[in-house]
């Protein structure tokens, strides 16, 4: 039976949209072995699907037939930590669990600059798929189906604090949510800000996050999205956040902290959602994943 770890990811960092993610140390495990037929088990209270449309099954199907390898079918085991469609990776850890825990089964016929480019293509953009495989923060591009990027690890002294609401919110509505068209001087404004953020980011000037994670391109048409929203962003900055943004497509809104404030922050972050009437977000406290997918054993 085969072990593995896959983190959590934040994308977009606000300005990045579908370019830029980082990986985070809140982790999906995923057990996996070949047998005759399918047994899908969640070893948690998490409802996932247990027939051919389980995601992580999927993925590793697509593998093995993309590899030309006879596959019989898979016992899966799946312990879900990151929360399911609230812009925090959970669809990106199931496409890049099944095929880490596909490849190793085979023996490793693919390479992870292969996996990256199979993970993003299924996933649709690479800017969760890519971090959740390689951790760290990551500026990626996908190009005819190839994917093309730069990992950085980032220093573990900032914390990211998800505001996690009680509701979810599908990629595809938070899509189709977005304009056709956008003017050249937004453009100019979200391309300099992700490259302010990417650099800043590596090299610890977090006093440009609050502008580099300034976004034209889709949180200023998906905020309105998530009730109070935009007082959760004031709540963060009032607090002493260095940025705040909405984690990936959303729901969770996201706000990085200096490890030094981050006590206060939580404590008055908390008192803050319950004024708002958000008893029942959740906060969670992170920090950035430098190591991305692991497998974790082979039994
Ligand atoms: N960049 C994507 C989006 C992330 O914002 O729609 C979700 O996969």
């Amino acid at each position: 039976m085969i072990k593995i770890r896959i983190p959590a990811t934040s994308a977009n960092i606000g300005s990045g949209f579908d370019s830029l993610g980082l990986a985070l140390n809140l982790y999906n495990y995923i057990y996996m072995e070949q047998i005759d037929g399918i047994e899908i088990k969640s070893k948690d209270h998490t409802v996932i699907p247990t027939g051919e449309n389980n995601l992580v099954y999927k993925a590793a199907k697509h593998l093995f037939e993309i590899c030309g390898k006879p596959f019989t079918g898979l016992h899966i085991e799946q312990e879900n930590n990151i929360p399911m469609t609230r812009g925090l990776g959970s669809s990106s850890a199931c496409i890049v669990g099944g095929l880490f825990g596909a490849n190793e089964l085979m023996g490793n016929p693919l390479s992870q600059d292969e996996l990256v480019n199979f993970a993003a293509v299924m996933e649709g953009h690479p800017d969760n798929s890519t971090p959740a495989i390689l951790g760290g923060l990551v500026t990626a591009v996908i190009d005819e189906g190839k994917v093309y990027c730069v990992k950085q690890e980032i220093t573990e002294k900032l914390r990211f604090f998800a505001f996690i609401p009680d509701f979810e919110m599908s990629t595809e509505m938070a899509r189709a949510a977005l304009p056709q068209t956008i003017a050249h001087k937004d453009g100019v404004f979200n391309l300099s800000r992700a490259a302010l953020m990417s650099v800043s980011l590596y090299s610890g000037k977090f006093q440009n996050l609050r502008i580099a994670a300034q976004d034209r391109l889709h949180q200023p048409y998906r905020l309105g999205l998530i009730k109070d929203g935009d007082k959760v962003f004031q709540l963060a900055y009032d607090l002493g956040a260095y940025a705040a943004y909405i984690s990936g497509a959303g729901s969770t809104l996201m706000a990085i902290v200096d490890e030094k404030m981050a006590e206060s922050f939580e404590t008055e972050a908390r008192k803050g959602l319950d004024h708002l009437g958000h008893q029942s977000w959740e906060i969670k406290k992170m920090m950035i994943d430098n190591l991305g997918t692991q497998i974790l054993a082979n039994i």
